[in-house]
Order: C-alpha cells, then structure tokens, then sequence
C-alpha cells in the first residue's frame, strides 16, 4: 500500500483525525487513524460497528469515553509516533478514570498481548481481522479485565458491513475489495499484521460503489495490499482452484469493468498495482473507460534486479520497465507513481545508483520514498543483516527524494497550458474562494469559485503551478 505513516491523503484528509459525526449515541468515541488507506478505511468499519453499540464520534478526545488508535507497522518511526501519542491519552485517565483506551490495526496484530504487558496504558488490543468482537471486547474491559483479540481470518472481508464515512468530503470514498497479503517481500510486516490475502465478493463491491453515487459521491478508490491479485470464484482460494475455474474467476480488470458501469459519472481509482501481477488485461480495461482514472501507482522499491530478488520482489529491473512501456502504450499520458526504499539489507553504491538510473528513465511523476527500517519477524530480518549505516540509508534517501522533487517539477510544469478534466473536491484551505479538485493522473488542480459546487466536473486551463499543485481557470 502506499500513503503510510500519515501520509496526506488527499486536501481534505489532512492529519490523521478522523473527523466524524456519527450519531446521537450517549458514549463518545475518538477514533485516530495512522499507516495507510486500508486503516482509515478500516477505521470506517470500526465507527460503523460502534455506531450499533451507541458510539456516537467526538473530535475532542477530552470529551471521549473510548479512545481507539488505529496503528501502523511498517516502519519502526511509525510505531514510535503512536506509543507517544497513546501516552499522551494516558494521562487523560486521571482525569476520568472511566475511560477506555484501545490500539487497533497492525501494530496491535505485531505486538498482541505484549502491547498490555510493555504499555501498561492500554486496555484493549485488536488486530484487523477481528473489529466484529470490538463489542465484546469493550464489555469485558468494561468488566475490568483487559482484552486482547489479534485473531487472523482466511475469510473476513467486513464486505456486509457499511462504513460510516469519516472525515468525508461527501465526493471521494475508499472502498476495500481485498484484504491481506501473500508476496512476502522480504522487508515487509504486512503478511505478518494482515493475514492472508483474501478477495471480497464482487456484488458488495458493486453495491457499495452503486450506494456512494446514490448518496453523491463522484469517485472511489478500490483498495488492497495488491489490486491486481484480486480474484472471486464463489469465495474459493485461489490455490483451490482448478485451471478452468481460474480461468472463469472474476479478475481486476472484470470489477474495475463492473464498477466503471455503475455511471459514466463515478471515477474510478486503485491502489496499490503490483509489477509481478498487473496484467494487460487491465490497461486495456483503464483505457477503455473514460471514467477509469490514468494513474497508476506501481511500487518499484528498488532498480537493481539482484536488490530486487534479496526483496523477493519477483520481477527484475526489466520486468519492471516494460510494464511501465505496456503502461505508456496502452494508456497513453497515464500518471504513474512508485514507492522506493533505500539503504535494504547489502544495498551497495551500484545499486542505489541503479535506483537512480531506473527513476531516470521512467520519470515518475510522484513518489513515495523510505530509508528502510528493520522490522522485526520478517524475512529479511531473520535472513539478512540491516548493514547499511543510518547515515548512509538518509544519504541515499535524499539523493532519491532530489531526483524525484524534479521529475514530479517537471511533471507538473508540463502540464501548463492544456486543459484538465477535474472532479471538484471541496474548498482550497489556502482561500474560501477557490476551489481544488484533481485531474485524472491525480494531480491537485485549483481555480476560482464562481458558481461552481463540489462533485461536479469541470474543465480547467492550467495557467500557473507550484511544485505539485496547478492552478487554473475554467473553460
Ligand atoms: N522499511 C522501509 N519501507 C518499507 N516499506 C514497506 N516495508 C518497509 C520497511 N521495512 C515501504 C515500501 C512499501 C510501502 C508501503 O512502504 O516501499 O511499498
Ligand atoms: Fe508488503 Fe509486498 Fe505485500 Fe506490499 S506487496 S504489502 S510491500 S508484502
């Protein structure tokens, strides 16, 4: 996935508080979110189930009678931010002894029981799999116990259950259609925190997309661990199947095709594209629906093919680059965006510069970039020293970022004076009287007000820009 560790996920996402008004139940939830997408959508899930329980949502943690902190894993930095920020809430017990302090999400699954022996200031653990029991979990802390539930499931998908939509701008909406993840790169927690992967049933899918345009919204974004591995067949696994029952399952590119169906009107995004698994199949699908959006993000993480294999990334630098040529063939102008890591496990000055010279020639258009941090439990840790000094991995890191702040300048500056098609998101928080929304290839796009509302389209003239955003008018 990418958008980890607080990332911004869009204008109106902005920090990592999920804000929220719920309903008018008596007990007060605050709901914090970190990490990825699939946490703030999950988080979605976790208010909808709370909701049922009476759990109406607070923006002020003063005021909350359960604090849930929904966590990260992925880099050790991200772990540390949560256990200061669950501090802080800790010492809002000694004001009201009645509240409840909870941890969900990956962190939760990583540490189990020993976040209840080392932090002593939580009382509740939930890993991503088992948000249903929250109820239960509640009353039995309620009862005095502490509770722990970081039970992993080959089937939970939550697919009947309707996220209440946090901190919505009422036009973009997540919806999650699988969950888990079996690549096993070597560097990554995410298996270990999220299970196995599994697909969500394609109706649901639809259905909930169908649901978000009733209700106004404009575009979704489908979310996994690794979209293109998406696979229905009657709910069977995918290593149950026969050859002819693969071959008959309901692919990407068949739910991209049913969900681009739902309107003309809906945009359709996904996140995240895996090299090994995005087929053709599924460019020909984004090109064929105006209404499926050009942009693609495609982690990298490395561009040394040997790099890539002490990754077990499966696929070379060549492999790589010519699904980005398929890419630039059959969509052409299609927005595309990495994930990098530097300094893994061995990385020697050639194969960073081979990172550099890949980003040369594919010129992405934005990227995320991490130095890499050892997680303990994964395969890389069990198998591979973390040898690259701390100095060096930053150096790398902001040789990486410097390349990429000009590609994503050069992008941008590229993209003045053609006309874009942008869907309307909300109020610029620069000025009450403009308006910014994104184009296709999710670029930011800003232009005065006039009478236009969010949620409509409109066509903007990209007369000016800063480093990633374009400003404009309509025409
Ligand atoms: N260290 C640094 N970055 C990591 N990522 C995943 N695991 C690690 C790690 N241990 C990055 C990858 C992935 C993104 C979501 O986070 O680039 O694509
Ligand atoms: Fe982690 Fe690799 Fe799965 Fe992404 S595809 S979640 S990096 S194991």
């Amino acid at each position: 996935m990418n958008f980890y560790e607080n990332k911004v996920i869009d204008e109106a996402r902005q920090g990592e508080v999920l804000l929220m008004d719920t309903s008018q139940g008596k007990r007060k939830l605050f709901l914090e979110s970190y990490g990825c997408a699939m946490n703030f959508s999950d988080s979605e899930i976790v208010a909808s189930i709370l909701a049922g329980q009476g759990y109406s949502t607070t923006t002020d943690f003063n005021e909350a009678d359960l604090i849930l902190v929904n966590t990260c894993a992925i880099r050790e930095g991200a772990e540390q931010r949560v256990r200061g920020r669950l501090k802080t809430f800790n010492t809002l017990k000694r004001k009201n002894p009645n509240l409840l302090i909870g941890v969900l999400g990956c962190m939760a699954e990583r540490l189990k029981s020993k976040f209840l022996e080392e932090e002593k200031i939580v009382d509740l653990v939930v890993g991503p799999d088992a948000y249903r029991e929250l109820p239960k979990l509640i009353e039995t802390v309620e009862g005095g116990q502490k509770a722990v539930n970081v039970l992993l499931s080959l089937e939970e998908t939550y697919a009947d259950i309707n996220p209440v939509r946090l901190d919505s701008n009422g036009v973009t909406a997540f919806i999650s259609i699988t969950r888990g993840c079996d690549n096993m790169c070597s560097f990554c927690v995410v298996p270990f925190t999220r299970g196995r992967e599994r697909s969500r049933d394609p109706e649901s899918i639809v259905a909930e997309a169908a649901d978000l345009f009733e209700r106004g919204y404009r575009e979704v974004t489908l979310l996994g661990q690794n979209v293109d591995s998406y696979l229905w067949a009657g709910g069977k696994a995918r290593k149950e199947l026969s050859e002819t029952e693969r071959k008959n399952s309901f692919t990407f590119a068949n739910l991209l095709e049913a969900v681009a169906k739902v309107s003309p009107k809906l945009r359709i995004r996904f996140s995240t594209s895996n090299p090994q698994d995005m087929t053709d199949d599924v460019l020909h699908t984004i090109a064929k629906y105006d209404n499926i959006c050009s942009y693609i993000h495609l982690p990298v993480q490395s561009g040394s093919t040997a790099m890539l294999g002490r990754m077990n990334r499966g696929y070379t630098r060549e492999k790589y680059l010519e699904r980005i040529a398929a890419i630039r063939k059959i969509i052409p102008g299609c927005g595309i965006s990495t994930d990098i890591i530097t300094g893994f496990c061995g990385e020697t000055e050639q194969e960073h510069a081979d990172t550099l010279s890949l980003m040369n020639e594919v010129r992405f258009d934005f990227a995320y970039m991490f130095a890499y941090s050892d997680r303990p439990g994964t395969p890389a840790n069990k198998k591979y020293s973390d040898d690259v000094p701390e100095e060096v991995k930053k150096k790398r890191l902001q040789e990486v970022i410097g390349l990429q702040q000009k590609h994503s300048a050069e992008h941008t500056y590229d993209a003045l004076g053609k006309v874009h098609r942008v869907l309307i998101e909300g109020t610029s928080k620069k000025s009450s009287e403009r308006l910014y929304g994104r184009n296709s290839q999710n670029t930011v796009v800003v232009f005065p007000k006039d009478d236009h509302k969010k949620g409509e389209y409109v066509n903007v003239l990209a007369e000016a820009c800063t480093a990633a955003t374009l400003i404009g008018k309509v025409v």
